[in-house]
């Protein structure tokens, strides 16, 4: 089969349960250009070598082939994900600020007592029950609670919110049939709401200052000034979905991955103490972001014997990488002991994931509590139906048996 047809098979929903086998073709491929002029890139050392290259931008305005450039019309600005330095590393300083060190070196070692609260909570809830739905019961609604807790948003408002995230993200889906233009301009619009709303509640703290993100936003400008109100929006919006979309495919790929390795779960319900190995693990082997598909050549780029041209979109599939024999012994085995482990879960460069902290205290808090506490966990459906996303991959629903809850 033609290399060009590859990335439709890989984002063809009927592979979404397993697209491994794809992605060793992609690998033997080298780097695979497509009909539309774009390339796609799934070998460990090449995808690595992109991230930490100055010449591959985020910024969506730098593609010569355009796929559709996100509306900004909307009065919302592109968040730092898809801006270059210098201006995506003074916006990230910003938003840094309040989250970590140096200046909050104890933000997320302060919230875990409370993650592992609202663990208990949802757990609690399952009692009586012999079916649930992991997904719905439980990996959806502990990131959810933590980040609008973190950001100081009022969970009663989250269905309102969970609408336009999902419209954010149905905007980055390469899916056949569907328009790009009006699937970007009903993401544009969500944004836009979900940032004038952000916007309010951080307005509604200026003066007032609290324990909270948009409260420091506000009130806690630090030595690189502080946000404008569109930056502030924008920064929040990423924030808030980002909070949403991942860490709950985490703790679900998680979860499901545990139950298809019985001995594993049990060797952690023993054995607690490896669980954050145990993540790093699964972050490498069923990573929540399987893609990045929104990098441009700023100039002509060689890539394993191949010009990617400048302006020419550039994917990178970082679950691939993550799978790549090169790199990795044994790579589809799951090996929740693994150290040689540096995988690109959180991505890598200057744009890693800003929230990997929290979310990987999120996912080790949450499957410590799951193993430890759901009594013979059986899978109903495997493989799970999955959500549409081939970039943020994971299970829609994970619907489990369980013969009760431990204390
Ligand atoms: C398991 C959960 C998560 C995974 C797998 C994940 C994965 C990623 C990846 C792969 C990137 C790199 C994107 C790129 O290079 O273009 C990224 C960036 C980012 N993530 Fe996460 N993420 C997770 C959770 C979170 C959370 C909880 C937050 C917020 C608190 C967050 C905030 C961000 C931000 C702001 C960026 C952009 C960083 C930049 O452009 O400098 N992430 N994430």
């Amino acid at each position: 089969m033609a290399a060009d047809t590859l990335f439709r098979r890989i984002t063809d929903y009927a592979n979404r349960a397993n697209p491994y086998p794809l992605y060793a073709e992609l690998r033997e491929h080298g780097v695979v250009r497509q009909d539309d002029g774009s390339y796609l890139v799934g070998t460990y050392h090449e995808i690595a070598a992109l991230l930490h290259d100055p010449r591959i931008s985020s910024d969506p305005c730098n593609r010569t082939v355009p796929d559709i450039v996100p509306d900004e019309t909307a009065g919302i600005p592109l968040a730092f994900i898809r801006r270059d330095d210098p201006e995506h590393e003074r916006l990230r300083n910003i938003a840094m600020r309040p989250f970590g060190p140096p200046h909050c070196p104890s933000r997320i070692d302060a919230m875990h007592g409370e993650i592992i609260a609202i663990a208990k909570d949802l757990i609690d809830a399952l009692r009586g029950r012999d079916r649930i739905d992991l997904v719905e019961d439980f990996a959806y609604p502990l990131p959810v609670t933590v980040i609008c807790r973190l950001l100081g948003v009022p969970s009663e408002d989250e269905p309102q919110f969970h609408v336009w995230s999902e419209a954010v993200i149905a905007a980055l889906d390469p899916a056949p049939g569907s328009d790009p233009a009006e699937r970007e301009s009903a993401a544009a619009a969500a944004r836009a709401a979900m940032g004038q709303y952000l916007g309010q509640l951080a307005d509604n703290r200026r003066g007032k200052p609290s324990d909270d993100m948009l409260s420091a936003f506000v009130n806690d400008p630090g030595p690189d000034g502080g946000f404008t109100r569109p930056e502030l929006m924008s920064t929040a919006v990423l924030l808030l979905i980002a909070g949403h979309e991942t860490t709950v495919n985490l703790i679900a790929n998680g979860m499901l991955t545990l139950l298809r390795h019985p001995e594993a779960l049990e060797r952690l319900r023993r054995e607690p103490e490896l669980m954050p190995r145990a993540v790093e693990e699964l972050l490498r082997y069923e990573p929540p972001v399987h893609m990045l598909p929104w990098r441009a050549a700023l100039t002509g780029v060689e890539v394993s014997g191949v010009t990617v041209p400048k302006g020419a979109p550039l994917t990178l599939v970082l679950a691939s990488g993550n799978r790549d024999p090169r790199r990795f012994h044994d790579p589809d085995r799951f090996d929740p002991t693994r150290r040689d482990n540096q995988h690109f879960g959180f991505g890598s460069g200057v744009h890693s994931c800003f929230g990997a902290p929290l979310a990987r205290v999120e996912a080790q808090i949450a499957l410590t509590e799951l193993v430890r506490r759901l009594k013979s966990p059986r899978l109903l459906q495997d493989p799970p139906p999955y959500r549409r996303s081939p970039i943020l991959r994971g299970p829609r629903h994970l619907p489990l048996e369980i013969v009760g809850i431990g204390a």
